[in-house]
Formats: structure tokens, C-alpha cells, sequence
């Protein structure tokens, strides 16, 4: 449990859909009580509901389709402590809803696909996280996903996820470059799996000068690139953890990357590995993961990340309430 404080803290969870953005949400329930969060997704932006769409040829994915004189308006309100009337995009009926008040609480996340297009939105972000989902994986998870369970032929998901690839590549990609920490989640470099699919490879990049934030990192800060294989007996035998440095839009960052499956079991002795990362006693982030075996990413660095992701927002949350603490005093 975290404590209380009269300061509210904005985060930024960013990405297409259908990239863990959810999963992440879910995972960060675990880290705080249910009252200090709130989340407001950003279809509720949506100016254009689904017939105007239809109509025009605007998608959602487009800036034309929202109303981000709002959304700047009302984030500025919720992080000075006000409340909102929000407006509803409503997915079922594809209309806009009346709209319904949001009071403030110590954590409010705005997750969907524009948290960082907008400067006066961006500028007010106390973290942004964005999930990059690579073609390939994006391709798996829809196939998975909508063919299995929504009837959809292949055809339809490639045609889908085709239809979506000029304004997600023109508005939505481009917002990684703003963001403070990037999940990337990639086609592993090992072989493929016996079914054919692909396993994945997480990299987490974390851009140097975040306030608040110690890069976690792999053995010792002072050996910047370096892998380890670590050959879990249930494991992949290629499973493969890397630490480095790189570039990341012109800034300096380091990453962490994880390539290959692991049985959700052997999390501890990956974490034994990790420094900096904020856990509030040995072993919690490992626990995270052993805790919901049955989220997506639990076997791979996805979900490791995501737990790692949420353990370092709330440190980073918690020096913040600090902070307003301390100035509170003065
Ligand atoms: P978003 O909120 O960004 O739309 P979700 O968290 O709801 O994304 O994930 C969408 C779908 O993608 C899930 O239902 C699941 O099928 C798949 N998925 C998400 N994360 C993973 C993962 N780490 N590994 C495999 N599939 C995943
Ligand atoms: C995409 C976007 C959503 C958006 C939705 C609207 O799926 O990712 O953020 O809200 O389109 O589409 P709809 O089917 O409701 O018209």
C-alpha cells in the first residue's frame, strides 16, 4: 500500500490497440489500492463518433477524430485537483454519451492511442510509458485473438491491421519518441517454435534523465553491454538476458531485453540477476509475476517488463508524493 497525498500524479500509457496495455493495467492494480487510481482511456476523446467516421473517412486513429483541447483542458483540471465531466465514447453503440464526472485521486493514468501527441497534454505527464508492439507480433496476437475467439478469417486481420498502418505509422508511432520508457516487444531471434509461431523478445528502454528514475540494470552499472544465457533446466535453452546502452531518438538510454520463454518459476533467479529495481523487498517482482501466471506475457520478458515497468512508477510516485510532502512542511 502506498500512502495518500495531496498531489495528483499523471501517467501516460501509450500504443495501437491490442498491444498489453490492459494487461499492464491490470498488472499495476497489484501496486496500488483500488481508490488512489483512476483511468481515463482516450477514445472518450473521440469528437467524431462511428457514423461521422464512416462518413468522412476519418479514423480514430486520426488527430481529427478527437478533441484535444479537452483533453488538455481536463488533464491540467484533474492534476490540479479538480473534477471533470468527461465525456463517454461509447464502443457498443459507437455514440458519445453524456458525460460523467471524474473526481481526482493521487493516480490518474490516461492510457489509449494519443497520450503524447498533444504538448500540453505530454508536458503534463509526471511518466510515459509506450508499448511498440512490432508488425510480426502485432500479426500473432491478432491472429490469436480475433480468429479464435471473434470468427475472423486470416484475411480479415491482415486486411485490418493493413487498413490501420497509414495513420497508426503517421500519428500513433511517432509518439514513442516522447515517451520516458519504451516496451518493445519484437520477434525473438532464437528458432521458432515446434507450432511455427514466433516466440518474442522484450526490450524495455529506458531514456536517461527521467526525475525520479534509477535505471534498473543487469549484474553491475559499470559493464554496460552484456548478456547472460542462463539455462534453466524448464526453460528456454537459449533463453537469453541482455543490459546495454544505445540511442533512442537522439537521447541517451540503456535497455534491458529478454529473448526467449521461461517458466514463470524460474522469475526469482531472473530478478536475482536485476539491480535498481525498486522492489520493496527481495523477491516482490517475481511474486508479481507468480501471482497471475495466467496473464498474457507471464512466460516471456513482456510480462516481466510490465511488472518491472509498474514497480519503478511506484517509486517514482512515491518520491513525488514526497516531494509534495516536503514543500507541504515548509
Ligand atoms: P490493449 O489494452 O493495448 O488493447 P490488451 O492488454 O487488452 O491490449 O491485449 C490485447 C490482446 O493481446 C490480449 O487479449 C492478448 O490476446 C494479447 N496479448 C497481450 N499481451 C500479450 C502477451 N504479452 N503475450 C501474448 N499475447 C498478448
Ligand atoms: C480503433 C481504436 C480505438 C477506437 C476504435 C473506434 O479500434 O483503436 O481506440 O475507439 O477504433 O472504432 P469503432 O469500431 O468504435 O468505430
Amino acid at each position: 500500500m502506498v500512502s495518500k497525498a495531496d498531489r495528483v500524479v499523471l501517467i501516460g500509457v501509450g500504443g495501437d490497440s491490442g498491444c498489453g496495455k490492459s494487461t499492464f493495467l491490470r498488472r499495476l492494480k497489484d501496486l496500488f489500492s483500488k481508490e488512489l487510481v483512476t483511468v481515463i482511456c482516450l477514445d472518450d476523446y473521440h469528437s467524431l463518433d462511428r457514423k461521422q467516421r464512416k462518413e468522412t473517412g476519418i479514423t480514430a486513429l486520426d488527430p481529427r477524430a478527437n478533441n484535444f483541447d479537452l483533453m488538455a483542458e481536463q488533464a491540467a483540471a484533474l492534476k490540479s485537483g479538480q473534477s471533470i465531466q468527461k465525456p463517454i465514447y461509447n464502443h457498443e453503440t459507437g455514440k458519445i454519451d453524456p458525460p460523467e464526472r471524474i473526481d481526482p485521486t493521487p493516480i490518474v493514468i490516461l492510457e489509449g492511442l494519443h497520450p503524447f501527441y498533444d504538448k500540453r497534454v505530454r508536458d503534463l505527464l509526471d511518466f510515459k510509458v509506450y508499448f511498440d508492439l512490432s508488425d510480426p507480433i502485432k500479426i500473432q496476437w491478432k491472429i490469436q485473438r480475433d480468429m479464435a475467439e471473434r470468427g475472423h478469417s486470416y484475411d480479415d486481420v491482415i486486411r485490418a491491421i493493413e487498413s490501420r498502418r497509414p495513420d497508426f505509422s503517421a500519428y500513433i508511432d511517432p509518439q514513442k519518441q516522447h515517451a520516458d520508457v519504451v516496451l518493445q516487444i519484437l520477434p525473438s531471434e532464437l528458432p521458432e517454435k515446434k507450432d511455427g509461431t514466433k516466440k518474442i523478445k522484450a526490450a524495455m528502454v529506458q531514456v536517461e534523465g527521467i526525475p525520479n528514475y534509477d535505471p534498473p540494470y543487469l549484474f553491475d552499472r559499470a559493464i554496460s553491454d552484456v548478456c547472460w544465457k542462463p539455462n534453466f533446466p524448464n526453460s528456454d535453452p537459449e533463453l537469453t538476458f541482455c543490459y546495454g546502452t544505445t540511442d533512442y531518438f537522439g537521447r541517451p538510454a540503456s535497455y534491458l531485453s529478454i529473448d526467449g520463454e521461461f517458466a514463470p518459476d524460474d522469475s526469482p533467479e531472473l530478478e536475482q540477476k536485476l539491480r535498481n529495481t525498486s522492489e520493496t523487498r527481495f523477491g516482490e517482482l517475481a511474486s508479481l509475476i507468480l501471482k497471475h501466471t495466467d496473464y498474457p506475457g507471464s512466460r516471456d520478458g513482456t510480462g516481466f517488463f510490465q511488472v518491472l515497468i509498474g514497480l519503478k512508477f511506484r517509486s517514482i510516485y512515491e518520491a513525488l508524493i514526497a516531494q509534495s510532502l516536503a514543500a507541504a512542511k515548509v
